[in-house]
């Protein structure tokens, strides 16, 4: 597809998600692109800014950037905390967002992001990738055909290592 027909995205934190997933992975798509980069940081700015060619915006300048007309969507991975605070505005100025997941940290939270949506006519999608990739849409078909016998249910603990210095230590969520 053409950049004329391309989604164009702004990416909103440019954290590890941002760098290590999405922002890489764009040219992949064959129908997105990023034009602009939403960061509190001036070397992310710079250094993002100039390998992507992107327009850069502090936050303090984001009703700037949801005024430019330079992205029709967002992809928001900042902290959960701050999903709605961001969500909200992008889609009421029609602004579609991908944000990341989890969605936010209440169902109120949710339920705010979710009515801007509809307000501003405009998309939310979550980034639950795990539902698209292949190996867990091969699975679902496992079960489904009865290749895999009488599936079980069971729980397990999934848990990583968290720097103390990282925001998810010391915000509750
Ligand atoms: N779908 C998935 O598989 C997946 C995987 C990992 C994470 N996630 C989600 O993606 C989001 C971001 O996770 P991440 O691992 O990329 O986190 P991260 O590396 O800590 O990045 C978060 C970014 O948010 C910006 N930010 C703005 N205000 C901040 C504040 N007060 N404290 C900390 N950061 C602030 C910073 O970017 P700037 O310096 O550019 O301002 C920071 O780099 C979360 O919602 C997380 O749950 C999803």
């Amino acid at each position: 597809m053409s950049d004329a027909k391309a989604i164009r995205y702004a990416v909103v934190g440019g954290g590890w998600i941002s760098q290590a997933a999405f922002m890489p992975a764009v040219a992949q798509t064959g129908n997105s692109t990023i034009t602009a980069l939403v960061t509190g940081d001036p070397e992310k700015a710079a250094s993002l800014g100039e390998r992507y060619r992107l327009t850069t915006f502090s936050y303090d300048r984001y009703a700037e950037a949801l005024a430019s007309g330079l992205f029709d969507a967002v992809y928001l991975s900042l902290p959960n905390g701050m999903h709605r605070e961001f969500a909200v505005p992008a889609l009421e100025a029609g602004i579609h967002v991908l944000l990341e997941k989890p969605m936010a940290t209440s169902v109120a939270e949710c339920e705010a992001i979710i009515a801007a949506a509809e307000r501003g006519n405009a998309r939310l999608m979550l980034a639950y990738r795990l539902h698209f990739e292949p190996g867990t849409l091969d699975a679902i078909e496992r079960v489904r055909t009865g290749a895999i016998g009488e599936p079980l249910v069971f729980t397990a603990t999934f848990g990583q290592h968290v720097a103390t210095e990282n925001h998810r230590a010391h915000q509750g969520y």
